[in-house]
């Protein structure tokens, strides 16, 4: 055991060293090695640093350098330092974790964790949460208490009774709304069709004055940060119209919810304390490994019921949370470490700290591009940018030609129909002098005759 991980410890350094000069994104040549993995299901054990050099030499070479700090793709943050050590040590200790009484280390940790996550966002001081794969299951997490409290308020019990002649639930979303948002109101049985999608403005903020009128069982589902635009939905006078129409309201703020844990990104997230539930992402913005989501919902009874179960042979019998009575799973790793981990040794400074300069480090990027004559789409508030290098062909062009130059990797995305490059800055290594290195390498390539 221990040469293996030893052995494992040196490939990982290797390859984190490796990533501030490698390019980012993988060589045709190591994609195309990755046919050496299509080899027949071995028919006896071998040595298995064998297995692990197969795996450092084979795939490590083919990956993305998404962990490094000038991979600007979707939205997708790296690793604190601390992070990957702790899911080292959480790796270790394979805890199960959906039970207080067989895994009272983790479980109370995660309390510790979610504690701090709604002091932090300033959530209501009742509310309970939840650690799970990510912001889509946030989004589901957090909606199927939604359809629990909407349901019950009119006499019908989802759980035990399912869907099948239950009142109509009413589902508002803004016409911006992430797709996964839609697919988690399918696997609810809400329908991804059926959703009232409310006008939005350029920046896809939902208009303050779109709410159609809402009447019976209503779910409204606002958004903090865009995907494309870093946008925030007005949050004061939304929810305030939505609740006083009796209607449950829930946030995706995958990445943006962070802003309020951020003093100069604060404003745009004024009154979203006042949702009924909210799902944002560990991976993302707080730089935990992957995988890592989180729900938050004001009412835990929702949740609970929503979620809880109990077996005979289960230990669930404890005046203690059992994690598990909030999540959808029964069985999972303990990712909350992770986030602990990111919580405790940047504080609430440098949580800040690493929110503000990737905003500071997005705007860097829309001066310079501006600068030299390219158009920037969105207003940019946080740490998303859009840009047009012209036609959608030569913006097009021009991706292809920044991603396989290698310096850094940005994406493509049609906003509101232009088509443009999207930077996401979401990385806790990312400097100052990256930013500028890959200024120059967008430049250089936008300026390539086509
Ligand atoms: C606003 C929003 N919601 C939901 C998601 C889905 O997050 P995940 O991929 O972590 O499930 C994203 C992903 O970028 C997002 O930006």
């Amino acid at each position: 055991m221990q040469r293996l991980l030893n052995e494992a410890l040196q490939r990982s350094n290797g390859y984190l060293n490796s990533l501030n000069e490698r390019p980012v994104a993988p060589r045709p040549e190591a994609v195309a090695a990755l046919k050496r993995l299509d080899e027949p299901l071995p028919a006896s054990q071998s040595d298995p640093l064998q297995t692990l050099a197969m795996l450092d030499e084979v795939v490590s070479p083919a990956t993305m350098a998404m962990a490094g700090p000038r991979f600007f793709g979707f939205v997708i943050g790296g690793s604190l330092p601390v992070t990957l050590a702790a899911s080292w040590i959480a790796g270790a200790w394979d805890q199960n974790a959906g039970l207080y009484n067989s895994t009272p280390g983790v479980s109370r940790l995660e309390q510790v964790a979610l504690r701090w996550l709604i002091e932090l966002f300033d959530l209501p001081r009742e509310t309970t949460g939840s650690f799970i794969t990510g912001a889509t299951v946030a989004n589901f997490t957090a909606l199927a208490a939604a359809r629990h409290v909407v349901l019950e308020r009119v006499g019908w019990d989802v759980e035990a009774d399912g869907l099948f002649g239950a009142p109509a639930i009413t589902v508002i979303t803004g016409k911006e709304v992430h797709p996964t948002l839609l697919k988690s109101l399918g696997m609810l049985g809400l329908g991804r069709s059926r959703i009232i999608r409310a006008a939005v403005d350029g920046q896809g903020r939902m208009r303050a004055d779109a709410l159609p009128p809402i009447k019976g069982p209503t779910i409204v589902c606002l958004q903090a940060g865009n995907v494309n635009t870093g946008a925030f939905d007005p949050f004061e006078p939304l929810i305030e119209s939505a609740h006083a129409a009796g209607a449950w309201v829930h946030v995706d703020g995958a990445f943006g919810l962070w802003a309020k844990a951020a003093p100069a990104l604060r404003q745009w997230v004024t009154g979203v304390e006042q949702a009924d539930s909210w799902a944002t992402d560990a991976h993302k913005w707080l730089n935990v490994p992957y995988d890592s989501g989180l729900a938050f919902v004001r009412h835990p009874h929702a949740l609970q019921a929503a979620m809880a179960v109990t077996a005979e042979y289960l230990p669930t019998e404890t005046p203690e949370r059992n994690p598990s009575d909030f999540t959808p799973e029964l069985s999972r790793r303990a990712r909350g470490v992770e986030v602990w981990a990111a919580l405790r040794s940047l504080g609430r400074a440098g949580l800040a700290e690493m929110f503000e300069r990737n905003c500071r480090q997005a705007r860097r990027f829309a001066a310079g591009l501006t600068a030299a004559g390219h158009e920037v789409l969105n207003e940019v508030v946080l740490n998303q940018v859009l840009v047009s290098f012209g036609s959608p062909e030569h913006t097009r062009k021009v991706v292809d030609a920044i991603q396989e130059e290698g310096t850094c990797w940005c994406g493509i995305t049609v906003w509101q129909g232009r088509t443009a490059m999207r930077i996401s800055v979401c990385n806790w290594s990312t400097t100052d002098e990256d930013v500028e290195r890959s200024l120059q390498a967008m430049l250089r390539s936008s300026s390539r005759p086509d």
